[in-house]
């Protein structure tokens, strides 16, 4: 199966419908559109754009999918470009394509590209956001170059989501959990380190990496609540000399080994890099 095949093979299997409306990844495209637009997701991107780039006008989208994010922005009136190498009416260019028209917006346009191979001139964004895609790099170091390349100086790489792994044997546990590789075979992840290198070879400096448990941008669809309730308990625990733990029933004791990104298999990261002047 195809990554297209794979989305309207779960769409139908009710035991993915949770997996389908988290991802946005739903028959109906306005429906996950709305959805993204309403998340705590968009609201800490947009966040994170006014403080990296307050001026921020012009956007350049990369592996877009359906275009759940390309087009939030443009209804927040954001210039967009969004590059999508998939032309799928569903999941990729041509769903974009069909939005374009639903929300009869001008603002944004639609190419259908790798982003080793986009042909944009050179400092010509403001902002290159890539949601969940970096990571499926066939030239990682092309990939970002290219973002880089594109970006005016002192223009921001938001990099939404990416997959991390930390060895060889992370990777294949993560590639053995993944719900969907054992359907389309395409996942993939690099490590913080390869990231980041990535960023700083195409004359970016990296200003933040948000880790897996650091924003809700990473850990959707786990709520703010749940890891803050999680994040006090853990401290309260902690409080107590480690030689009464024995005392603590169990379901108070767990919560000392959780949020433990180590745990949780090809954890998300998120990153904000700014080109350099020079
Ligand atoms: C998990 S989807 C994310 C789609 C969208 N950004 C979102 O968050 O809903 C990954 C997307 O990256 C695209 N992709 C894969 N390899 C790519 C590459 N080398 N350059 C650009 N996009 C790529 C795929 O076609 C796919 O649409």
């Amino acid at each position: 199966m195809n990554w297209e095949e794979t989305i309207q093979f779960i769409r139908k299997d009710p035991a993915y419908a949770n997996l389908v409306e988290k991802t946005y990844f739903d028959e109906d495209l306005v429906l996950n559109i709305e959805r993204f637009r309403k998340s705590k997701e968009l609201e800490e991107t947009i966040q994170l754009f006014k403080k990296y780039a307050p001026h921020g006008k012009k956007i350049l989208d990369i592996g877009c999918g359906n275009g759940i994010s390309s087009i939030a922005f443009a209804l927040l009136g954001y210039q967009v470009d969004a590059v999508e190498p998939d032309a799928s009416t569903t999941v990729g260019a041509g769903a974009i394509r069909l939005m374009k028209a639903h929300y009869q917006l001008e603002n944004i346009k639609v190419y259908e590209s790798f982003a080793e191979d986009i042909s944009f001139p050179s400092n010509a964004f403001d902002i290159v956001y890539i949601r969940q895609a970096m990571h499926h790099a066939n030239d990682l170091t092309k990939f970002i170059g290219e973002a880089g390349r594109v970006l005016k100086p002192g223009g921001i790489l938001c990099t939404i989501r990416d997959h991390v792994v930390f060895d060889k044997e992370d990777k294949e546990w993560f590639l053995e959990n993944h719900p969907l590789h054992k359907f389309y075979g395409g996942e993939n992840a690099f490590s913080p380190s390869e990231y980041k290198e990535a960023m700083i070879k195409a004359n970016l400096k990296v200003d933040l990496e948000l880790k897996y448990f650091d924003s809700i941008i990473n850990y959707f669809p786990k709520t703010k609540q749940q890891i803050e309730f999680i994040q006090s308990r853990k401290n309260l625990v902690n409080k107590i000399p480690n030689l009464f733990h024995f005392l603590l029933p169990q379901r108070i004791k767990k919560y000392t080994t959780q949020l433990d990104e180590k745990k949780v298999p090809g954890r998300m990261y998120s990153y904000i890099a700014t080109k350099n002047n020079a």
